[in-house]
């Protein structure tokens, strides 16, 4: 195999030279530049297949550099070397298409091994077959015609093929486990199972039994064997759902097998061999948790071979329309009503919301107006109460005459001039605004937004806001 050229982005001299030397010995060819617009010169002059970008350099930092490759030529690899105390410059390069993140000060060793196995992962996808990206699901439709997801449907095709463990991570109800269900029946191994598990729901005393099962007696109350879901998947695929809230110990347990794919059930002494494939998922800020502690980096690069970022919704905007028009044929067939479209005033008002659900909100937002709509178009006034309030700067705010002969209300208007509905809205966008400068953080928020703590807990709930939904 031909040799991977490597081109080391660092200002340092002496970090750039002992890079240089460590990545030399470990056998690949190669190139440095000392900022990002040398770099890029050399990109376009040289094949490059990975470049190790500094965040922090003269002339162009290492963000805006990586976005220029990645506009330039998405398959090159990047992989970020960050400051340890500036973690959102991790989030945010994986976010614009870096492969991973070292952190600062940087071991020979990670580095070569981190290199090695992008490229690797990387060759893998290059050398399948080339045809059209189709991404099917047993059931379903996967709906996406923005520039975001197409590049996602082509990932997922292309790591159809392979038997590479995935992480997908994305905002809560972004289209993960559709994700995972894609790859999972797109592949070889879509005749066998896909078994999910919620690592947030298994507890930390039946993990063990779950995963690997046991044998009769092996535990009080273990009254007949069990296999557990590793063997249920053999063949086939283990989803590994919110892995970012497995405890320490389950994490040892599971990079265990990982590494060695092969477990022993509770009360056994025989080993058993596996053969799953794995993918997992999770809204939770990983970099922050490995950090802190709370997650190890070694599973996390286990996992992590290859990394899909889901955008939220607010940034695929391109992709509502498609989605509001296939839930509504969906939802047609189940709800069995003859709702055929929707109202453009209805589309404007869906395409305008920032939808912090995401998907899963948008799906329940179709099928609330559903159940409510009696016309044969969704409209307005069956979208749920916080669509329909008078937004303050539209309305009662403008310099024009509330009454205009110009532009007489129309009917679906004047059935929304409700001052309770109006507050509602308000309540709910201000509520959201402070949780997102607080970062969702209760008790910041209700401090500084001066809300009793219990009230803004009421609300939230009455809204149906998840503070989590604004951690990251
Ligand atoms: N691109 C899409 N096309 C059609 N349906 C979608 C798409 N993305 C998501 N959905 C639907 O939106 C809902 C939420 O998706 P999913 O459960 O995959 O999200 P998630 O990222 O796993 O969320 P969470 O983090 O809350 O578990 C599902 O009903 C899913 O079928
Ligand atoms: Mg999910």
């Amino acid at each position: 195999m031909s040799q991977y050229r490597i081109l080391v982005v660092e200002d340092d001299i002496e970090l750039r030279s002992t890079l240089f030397e460590a990545l030399e010995q470990g056998g690949f060819d190669v190139l440095q530049a000392e900022d990002g617009i040398e770099a890029l010169d050399k990109i376009r002059t040289n094949q490059i297949d990975l470049a190790l970008l500094d965040v922090n350099m003269p002339q162009m930092n290492g963000l805006d550099c990586l976005t220029e490759i990645k506009n330039y030529d998405p398959s090159i690899i990047v992989i970020i070397m960050t400051a340890y105390s500036a973690i959102e410059d991790a989030v945010r390069a994986i976010k614009a298409g870096a492969y991973n993140y070292l952190a600062k000060p940087i071991k020979h060793q990670a580095v070569v091994e981190m290199v090695q196995r992008a490229v690797d992962a990387q060759a893998m996808i290059r050398t399948m077959a080339y045809s059209a990206p189709i991404v099917t699901l047993e059931n379903g439709e996967f709906v996406g015609h923005s520039g975001e997801m197409k590049k996602i449907f082509n990932i997922i095709y292309k790591l159809a093929k392979v038997d590479t463990s995935v992480l997908i991570r994305g905002d809560s109800g972004t289209g993960k486990e559709l994700v995972a269900r894609a790859l999972h029946y797109n592949s070889s191994r879509k005749d066998e199972k896909l078994i999910p598990i919620n690592c947030s729901a298994i507890s930390e005393t039946l993990f063990e039994s779950e995963l690997f099962g046991h044998e009769r007696g092996a535990f009080t109350g273990a009254d007949q064997r069990q296999i557990g879901r590793f063997q249920y998947a053999e063949g086939g695929t283990l989803f590994l759902d919110e892995i970012g809230d497995l405890s320490p110990s389950m994490q040892v347990k599971l990079l265990r097998v990982l590494q060695e794919r092969k477990f022993t059930p509770v009360g056994s002494s025989r080993e058993i061999e596996m053969n799953v494939r794995i993918i997992a998922a999770t809204n939770r800020n990983l970099e922050e948790m490995i950090q802190k502690g709370t997650f190890r980096e070694d599973l996390f690069y286990r996992l992590n071979v290859i990394p899909i970022y889901l955008p939220p919704l607010k940034e695929r905007k391109d992709d509502i329309e498609n989605l509001v028009n296939y839930f509504i044929r969906r939802f047609a067939q189940k709800h069995k009503k003859s709702i055929f479209g929707i109202t453009v005033q209805a589309m404007e008002k869906l395409s305008a919301h920032h939808w912090p659900g995401n998907i899963r909100e948008l799906e329940n937002t179709i099928e609330h107006a559903f159940v409510i709509e009696s016309g044969d178009k969704l409209s307005a006034k069956s979208l749920p109460a916080h669509f329909n309030a008078f937004k303050l700067g539209n309305n009662l705010n403008s310099a024009a005459p509330i009454i205009d002969s110009s532009s007489a209300p129309s009917v679906e208007d004047a059935d929304l001039l409700d001052y309770n509905r109006f507050k509602e809205e308000f309540e709910r966008e201000f509520i959201i605004r402070a949780l997102k400068t607080f970062k969702g953080r209760i008790n910041q928020t209700a401090l500084h937004a001066k809300i009793p703590k219990k009230t803004l807990l009421r609300k939230l709930e009455k809204y149906s806001i998840k503070a989590e939904d604004f951690r990251l």
